[in-house]
């Protein structure tokens, strides 16, 4: 597999400039990266999954897209998603977030269902932030308010990865979370620490094919809060990606690609 990176492409949609990779032809996967990554996490999968049209934004204030003054929420991101798939001429999509694009993919599944022709998840969770959680939201976002981005992302990523991963992937994690604006990281936080609990709204998705994927090594997301999502979704595939932590599309991206590839497979054959 070449590990060429695509040209990115720059697009006005609802009222902000994304970046974004549009690879091949086919029936279309939208990639939606986490918290301080950006399109580039997706990687091996815009490489690999040939068949399918791959496209990977990377959200308002991340990566190379435009950081809008103000006008962030989950809502929004997924609005940002839904326009830029009307600007692309794509009626469905298969949805593949992580993360925090896990949380705009259940806000786009709310907002924007008539796209949707299945999900993958990775490494995130439904339920909404807890007291504690939001408190460290809060902390967060005072300590990039105060010029401290670049420690908080160091931090992070140190919690990020899977132990012993690769020096190539440290490197590429860390350069990717130097990217975004304090605005597009505040911002962020604030979205995340609001958004809704999304654990009501699996039951309304049962008869959408799902695969949900965790890292063995997450030490950010609970397993068990993925396995109760498995337990609510009946029909749905879970599976763990080895010798990853949160990251799986980074730590192991023959894996995950893998993955999604039988998943892709079976929907292409009922006809996506
Ligand atoms: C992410 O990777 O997007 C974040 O860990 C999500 C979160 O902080 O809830």
């Amino acid at each position: 597999m070449s590990e060429r990176t695509p040209e990115p492409r720059h697009i006005a949609v609802n009222g902000v400039r994304l970046a974004y990779d549009d690879v091949g032809k086919g029936p279309a996967i939208l990639f939606i990266h986490g918290f301080m990554f950006d399109r580039t996490m997706w990687r091996g999968q815009v490489v690999g999954l040939e068949g399918w049209r791959r496209i990977a934004p990377d959200l308002r204030g991340m990566g190379l897209s435009e950081a809008a003054e103000d006008g962030y929420s989950m809502n929004v991101y997924a609005d940002d998603l839904a326009a830029l798939l009307d600007a692309l001429d794509i009626g469905r999509t298969v949805l593949c977030g992580l993360s925090m694009g896990a949380y705009v993919a259940f806000e786009f599944l709310r907002r924007h269902r008539r796209h949707v022709a299945g999900l993958i998840v990775l490494d995130a969770r439904t339920e909404a932030d807890s007291a504690e959680r939001k408190a460290s939201r809060n902390d967060m976002i005072a300590r990039v308010r105060n010029g401290d981005a670049s420690g908080l992302a160091d931090e992070l990523a140190s919690k990020f990865l899977a132990e012993g991963s690769p020096a190539g992937v440290r490197r590429r994690l860390g350069q990717m979370m130097e990217r975004p604006s304090a605005t597009g990281i505040i911002e962020a936080l604030e979205a995340m620490r609001d958004r809704a609990d999304s654990t009501p709204l699996l039951q309304s998705i049962v008869d959408l094919p799902t695969l949900l994927l965790i890292g063995t090594d997450d030490t950010r997301t609970p397993r068990a809060s993925m396995q109760a999502m498995a337990d609510e979704i009946p029909e749905a595939t879970f599976n763990l990606v080895s010798n990853a932590g949160h990251l799986p599309p980074l730590e192991n991206p023959e894996e995950t690609t893998a993955g999604i590839l039988r998943f892709l497979n079976q929907l292409g054959a009922v006809g996506l």
